[in-house]
């Protein structure tokens, strides 16, 4: 093909190298005082102020059950920040932020707390001059979101309708608790909301490292070509954490990996390394691509070997004696809900038709990773003796989405002074060493993109479907057998299930 004639999706008609600045608006934030808020929300909107991409006109507003007034609000704030912003603090930044903290306390059930929000916001749009643009930011259980949405809308402070000013709506994951849950959910919100105001949040799509999946893949000749069944023997998405639930009992107990993990992060990561280059990077192309992908995705037919679940037992992680899961504060002693999940998905297309993908996510893992391994096939011939080649493992394409962000290539190569003794090597780009600029926050990108009204990077009601629809017959399975969920010590690798179920198949996890 002529270079003229190739579409390169990622020169798209806007100038990208301009920087993108909101416009002004208000965020308002209910679950201000929860942990998402505290540890990266509140931090993430500092950061983009203070790299200027906040307009002059900004407001936030915090939705609290607490005694606050607006001065004890700015002081939460400033603890986050200071606490956990990833720039460095500035007072002239923080005292702009300032200006536009506002705090509306009560229940959010309570009819009058939204009519008290209504009445701040027109204040707000007065005094910092918002411009009646506001995002309503709910991070807070799902349970609750019907009676916010009902309330936002009764109070009359979204129109379905119009265009400007703007009202968006953004929600945390988990959408929903399977597939009918999340169409019930998907029809509140959009009975409130247009469908092109809600922004459903996956912050594993905010990671530069995700999107430089996309670099990886559509920007280079290289790999292209080997991205498919001919070359690829497996695929293997590991997310790994060392941590345990923390303070999390409450939402984490009965949701399990699974549903916290799998049926987001992980099946998005795999629709974009499995989906056809889209035409652009537009919302709707790259979503229609993988849309098309996770419709070809399956669970796997052998439900009992393709998929395993495990729950921590105290043990050692991060150099300290950890309680075992149905010893944390909150758990019910005898709780099944999984701390391990491990699942194969099939993928029905020409690309990948008998390419397992091996999806696992865990607590209490030895370290915390995130990688996704393209497995190579064998070469079809080796013109080497079998000792010649004991050390030679399978070729690997890694992306390291965590912490160690960058992309490893494992290949063969002579050992020196041997007559010709194969062994592995790798190949490693970092993104520390070859880049001065340094990463955003997830939520630095993806907050910046609701205030823009920039959508590829958020998962559409669809997709979400889709993975329900994947996940569901595994669910199913698991709560048919009612069985404990196979214990792990804290700091291992995972139950033997998890590692049965690739080498039944001839094949077993990398070490990250
Ligand atoms: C969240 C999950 O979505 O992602 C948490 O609810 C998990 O259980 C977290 O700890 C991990 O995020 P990250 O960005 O640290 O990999």
């Amino acid at each position: 093909m002529s270079e003229q004639s190739y579409v390169n999706p990622l020169r798209d008609s806007q100038d990208r190298r301009l920087p993108r600045v909101a416009g002004p608006c208000a965020l308002v934030m209910f679950g201000v005082t929860g942990d998402l808020a505290h540890k990266k929300l509140l931090p993430a909107i500092y950061d983009l102020a203070n790299r200027g991409l906040l307009p002059p006109g900004f407001g936030l507003v915090g939705i609290a059950r607490r005694d606050w007034d607006d001065d004890d609000f700015a002081n939460y704030c400033l603890e986050a920040v200071k606490e956990r912003a990833r720039t460095p603090f500035r007072e002239e930044v923080w005292a702009q932020l300032h200006e536009g903290l506002r705090v509306v306390t009560g229940d959010l059930t309570d009819e009058d707390t939204y009519a008290r929000l209504k009445e701040t916001l027109r204040v707000l749009d007065e005094e910092q001059g918002t411009e009646g643009n506001h995002a309503y930011y709910l991070s807070i259980p799902p349970n609750r979101f019907e009676a916010v949405i009902s309330n936002l809308r009764k109070a009359q402070l979204v129109d379905k309708e119009q265009k400007t000013p703007w009202n968006r709506v953004v929600i945390e994951k988990p959408f929903g608790h399977d597939l009918r849950s999340a169409i019930e959910l998907e029809e509140t919100v959009e009975s409130v909301f247009n469908a092109n105001s809600v922004f459903r949040i996956d912050h594993y799509l905010g990671k530069e490292t995700v999107q430089n999946m996309l670099a990886l893949r559509f920007a280079n000749q290289l790999f292209e070509p080997v991205w498919n069944r001919n070359y690829v023997d497996h695929v293997q998405i590991t997310m790994a954490e060392d941590i345990g639930i923390g303070g999390r009992a409450g939402y984490y107990d009965g949701v399990g990996a699974a549903r916290d993990v799998i049926q987001n992060h992980l099946l998005q990561l795999l629709a974009l390394i499995a989906m056809e280059e889209p035409t652009s990077f537009d919302a709707a192309q790259l979503r229609s691509e993988k849309e098309k992908v996770l419709g070809a995705a399956r669970p796997p037919t052998d439900l009992k070997s393709h998929t395993a679940r495990g729950q921590y037992l105290a043990g050692w992680a991060g150099g300290e004696k950890v309680k075992g899961y149905l010893e944390e504060d909150g758990i019910s002693p005898d709780s099944t809900t999984e701390t391990y999940a491990a699942i194969r998905v099939d993928i029905d297309n020409r690309r990948w038709a008998d390419v397992p993908f091996y999806l696992r996510t865990a607590k209490r893992m030895p370290r915390r990773v995130t990688e996704i391994a393209l497995m190579m096939r064998p070469a079809p011939h080796l013109p080497f003796n079998a000792t010649q080649t004991e050390a030679l493992g399978s070729n690997a394409l890694v992306m390291r989405i965590q912490p160690d962000e960058g992309v490893t290539l494992r290949f063969g190569a002579k050992v020196p002074a041997t007559q010709m003794e194969i062994r592995d090597v790798t190949m490693d780009f970092q993104y520390g060493n070859s880049f001065a600029e340094s990463s955003p926050e997830a939520y630095e990108r993806l907050i910046l993109d609701v205030f823009l009204g920039d959508p590829p990077l958020f998962p559409q009601a669809r997709e979400v479907e889709q993975s329900w629809e994947i996940l569901d017959p595994i669910l199913d399975y698991w709560d048919a057998k009612r069985r404990q969920p196979e214990g792990y010590v804290a700091g291992s690798w995972g139950p033997p299930s998890g590692k049965t179920m690739l080498t039944r198949d001839g094949r077993a996890w990398r070490r990250p």
